[in-house]
């Protein structure tokens, strides 16, 4: 089950970063990003009631949609967010504990990484795959070089990437990316257009399957 999740994350290529969205817009703005064609879904824990809104999440998409919890800086946040159902566990950083908890759960783990060395440890604790970021900080040059030696290890660069850039980070290698600001557009949301975020996810799925 595990193993399938983590192809249809791969085959949709892109996690939106929903983060801290006023709660009644949550439930919008992710069938906004569906309706578009985004398969995985993660809600960062500083969200408020962030848990409910993944249990909520998941219940109505079940399997159509893989919903995470994101920013999990620890074990402990780690294992209530699996309790609420989350599919997988993103965070801007590498803790040994929070991976283990996470593969122990059967549950999908993304860690963020910086450099190669953080790469290599996060795959040997059993990361499925490494979030590199701050990934436009780091760029598309980065990713191409580091898939010459760490090729076989899947890396996501998450933050920073845009409709711009989208395309040559996968073509440097990355199996998917993290899309927050560009994807889930601050004005949209203020102003309710859903359509707009339905638009933007469908122009980045485009641009990732042309790459
Ligand atoms: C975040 O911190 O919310 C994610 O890394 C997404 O970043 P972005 O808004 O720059 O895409």
């Amino acid at each position: 089950e595990k193993h399938e999740k983590l192809q249809q994350l791969k085959d949709s290529g892109v996690i939106a970063v929903v983060r801290r969205p006023p709660f009644e817009q949550a439930v919008h703005i992710a069938d906004a990003l569906v309706a578009g064609g985004v398969q995985a879904l993660e809600i960062t824990i500083d969200t408020d009631r962030a848990l409910e809104l993944i249990t909520l999440l998941k219940d109505r998409y079940q399997d159509r949609v893989l919903v995470g919890a994101g920013t999990v800086l620890n074990a402990e946040v780690a294992v209530t967010a699996i309790e609420a159902g989350a599919d997988f566990i993103f965070s801007p950083i590498l803790d040994e504990e929070t991976v283990k908890v996470t593969i122990r759960a059967n549950c999908i783990s993304i860690p963020g990484v910086m450099t190669p060395t953080e790469i290599v440890k996060g795959y040997q604790y059993g990361a499925d795959m490494l979030k590199i970021f701050p990934g436009s900080s780091l760029g598309v040059n980065y990713i191409k070089e580091l898939s010459a030696p760490l090729g076989h290890i899947p890396m996501m660069p998450t933050g920073g990437v845009t409709l711009d850039n989208v395309g040559k980070f996968i073509k440097a290698g990355a199996v998917a990316v993290g899309l927050g600001g560009s994807l889930i557009d601050k004005k949209a949301v203020e102003e309710k257009q859903y359509d707009v975020i339905t638009a933007r996810s469908q122009q980045f799925i485009q641009e990732i399957h042309k790459a």
